[in-house]
């Protein structure tokens, strides 16, 4: 797909119906959770992807202080968008709970409120800064947001083949959908920025190449983070399923020919787990 405005990729996902509806949460046969097998491994996995989700929310309130947050489209594709990726978190959650393991009913406050002090520090300089490189952020806002969105996804699928547990798959399966459309508009977007300047094609490469790490680091900690990766992508195919789904991808944007930097880091988190198991 390839669009000519940052409009016109708005209008097209609004016209994208939601694929959570209540409709087809209510479809989930809830109590066939519990009969399938579900690999002790996956928990922590799930924890991680349902608090990453669910930490939306604080990012989407720092982003919404920045000028990119203040642009208009961006800003009403990210009200649907935060919306989505809660009910994602919800989703898991109800999973977990209905394969028998227990989440404290207030798990979204402790989530939120558990985010470290360095991580809000962080979050706050990032603010300041690109409050002070403005508009020309935009390109490297979304470009990361592709990334993310896009490695996402591609744990989702993972996960799908490697739990193998038909309600699990048909959750992520709708998870996946909504994940797709947000990759579709921050890539697209994306392209659009990057596209109109050097400038922003050498500042988003730079700031990718040097500070981009996995969704959920930083808020989550870092042995949560390389679990979850190397659980995921560690096994056979792993590296080759990330680089042929997200950096061969991320590549063709303006500016990040040959940015081999999610390979890179997902390698050295790999390599890094299981020289120490
Ligand atoms: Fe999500
Ligand atoms: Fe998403």
């Amino acid at each position: 797909m390839t669009f000519e405005t940052n409009r016109d990729v708005l209008e097209w996902y609004e016209k994208q119906p939601r694929t959570l509806t209540k409709e087809f949460i209510g479809k989930i046969d809830w109590s066939e959770v519990g009969k399938y097998p579900l690999d002790k491994k996956f928990v922590p996995v799930l924890l991680y992807m349902r608090d990453v989700e669910t930490l939306t929310d604080v990012y989407y309130d720092e982003l919404r202080r920045t000028p990119t947050g203040r642009d208009p489209i961006i800003r009403k594709f990210m009200e649907r968008w935060s919306v989505e990726e809660q009910t994602h978190g919800e989703l898991i959650n109800r999973f977990l709970n209905e394969a028998g393991i227990e989440t404290d009913p207030k798990w979204q406050k402790q989530v939120i409120s558990s985010v470290s002090t360095s991580y809000t520090v962080t979050n706050y300089l990032i603010t300041t800064l690109t409050n002070l490189i403005g508009k020309r952020f935009t390109a490297t806002h979304m470009a990361f947001g592709a990334i993310h969105e896009m490695s996402t996804t591609q744990g989702y699928r993972r996960l799908v083949e490697l739990a193998d547990h038909p309600i699990l798959s048909e959750i992520l399966r709708g998870i996946i959908r909504e994940e797709s459309a947000h990759t579709t508009f921050y890539r697209s977007v994306a392209r659009i920025e990057l596209e109109k300047s050097e400038i922003s094609r050498r500042l988003s490469r730079f700031i990718i190449k040097h500070f981009w790490t996995p969704v959920g680091s930083g808020a989550k900690s870092a042995e949560e983070s390389n679990y979850t990766i190397a659980t995921l992508f560690g096994g056979e195919g792993g590296m080759k399923w990330i680089d042929r789904n997200v950096s061969e991808k991320i590549q063709t944007l303006p500016g990040f020919d040959g940015l081999t930097k999610v390979t890179d880091k997902i390698s050295e988190i790999v390599s890094l787990k299981t020289s120490t198991v």
